[in-house]
């Protein structure tokens, strides 16, 4: 008998004990695990910026904010993205991560969503020429410098639009600064105690303006081809496993495609994707969509990222999480099923109902979900 018969799961009854053992649970419950970390579900909080910070730091708001989606039951937390210097953050009163005082604040963060059995995660970012804009409530349009804004950053000097700031190409050595505030914000990152980290390589922002024929038309090894486009993203991930912990995760968020004719695509995403997974540094790519054109035009509806997440996961064969109005537990629980995501990411559902996990995990009728033991009576549904 060779040891491949040996092994032959029909001699040996092996696949039906396996059947046996597997997961009673519904699908987004079932643990996932990248690298050394392992999250007890396939839900996460997706980053949303709070808009509350002075001088980028967190404060009560972001505690309480982060600590009550930890405490309700997401399996990966997220901060909002946390920017690299001050002109990288998108608002006056975005978080950054440049400073000791950010990140001691982070870190008591971290510790209570790690405390909570959730792994927490911290998106690391920079607006470029998004940033110096107000808040969603104060009408996110360009704050001139004589009101407190500030000079942005970009791969070229072409604004996102004519009533925005025009934007100041970035020479050879300010990219290397960027990757080095990237590399040190990283480093923070790591120090105040972050299981997860994301790269913000979505929406408009630095890296994504990099990638972009729309808002790249630099003329050296950063601009023109898709392998000059793609460099500034390559290094941006160097930079960060320079001090970020080869045992933890490192995400990727991509605009998978800008929703503009002649822009970023899902074929650039799928191309780009296989070189990330060859390259072996990224465990997952968050897949978003659009924020780099005001000609885009997205086709919203519950879900509508899905086929983005299902396209990369199936053509790179990297995992994906799946972003995008998933509101209700049927919706989340199909996208893991069905092999369409990795992980499901939520972001106004979880700011409508921060124990949207407890109310799924017993709609789905998830065996292995715990309250916290503080609030155990109430598990009334
Ligand atoms: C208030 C708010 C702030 C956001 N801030 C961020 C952010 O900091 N980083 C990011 O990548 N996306 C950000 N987003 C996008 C969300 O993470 C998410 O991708 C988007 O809202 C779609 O998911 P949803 O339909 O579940 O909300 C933000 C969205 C909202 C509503």
């Amino acid at each position: 008998m060779t040891n491949g018969s040996k092994h032959d799961s029909r001699l040996t009854g092996e696949t039906s004990r396996r059947v046996l053992k597997r997961d009673p649970n519904p699908h987004l419950f079932r643990p996932i695990t990248f690298r050394s970390v392992t999250a007890k579900n396939r839900i996460m909080l997706s980053p949303m910026c709070q808009y509350s910070s002075n001088d980028g730091i967190p404060n009560d708001w972001h505690f309480a904010h982060l600590a009550a989606r930890a405490a309700g039951g997401a399996g990966i937390v997220f901060t909002e993205a946390v920017h690299t210097e001050p002109a990288g953050r998108i608002t006056p009163n975005c978080l950054g991560l440049w400073n000791d005082e950010q990140q001691d604040r982070l870190s008591r963060i971290a510790e209570f969503v790690n405390g909570q059995d959730a792994v927490a995660g911290i998106q690391l970012g920079h607006a470029g020429r998004k940033a110096s804009v107000g808040r969603p409530w104060d009408g996110s349009s360009p704050i001139p410098i004589e009101e407190g804004g500030w000079n942005t950053v970009a791969p070229s000097a072409q604004a996102y639009s004519s009533d925005w700031r025009e934007p100041v190409a970035l020479t050879k050595s300010g990219i290397e600064s960027q990757l080095d505030m990237l590399a040190n914000a990283s480093k923070r990152a790591r120090n105040a105690g972050f299981q997860a980290l994301e790269l913000h390589a979505a929406h408009g922002y630095l890296v994504h303006q990099f990638l972009s024929p729309l808002s790249n038309f630099r003329d050296d090894d950063y601009g023109g081809s898709f392998e000059n486009r793609i460099r500034f993203l390559i290094e941006s991930i160097e930079a960060v496993r320079s001090e970020w912990p080869s045992n933890l995760p490192l995400f990727i968020r991509l605009s998978v495609t800008e929703w503009v004719e002649g822009g970023w695509s899902i074929e650039d995403s799928v191309r780009l994707s296989k070189i990330l997974k060859e390259e072996g540094s990224i465990d997952l790519i968050d897949c978003s969509s659009g924020g780099n054109n005001p000609r885009q035009s997205i086709p919203i509806h519950p879900g509508y990222q899905i086929p983005l997440a299902a396209t990369v996961r199936s053509e790179a064969q990297i995992p994906t999480g799946a972003v995008g109005l998933i509101n209700s537990p049927d919706l989340a629980e199909s996208i893991v099923a069905n092999g369409d995501a990795d992980i499901v990411i939520l972001g106004r559902a979880l700011l409508a109902d921060p124990v949207w996990p407890q109310r799924a995990a017993n709609h789905l009728k998830a065996k292995n979900f715990e309250w916290p033991i503080q609030y155990e009576r109430s598990n009334i549904y």
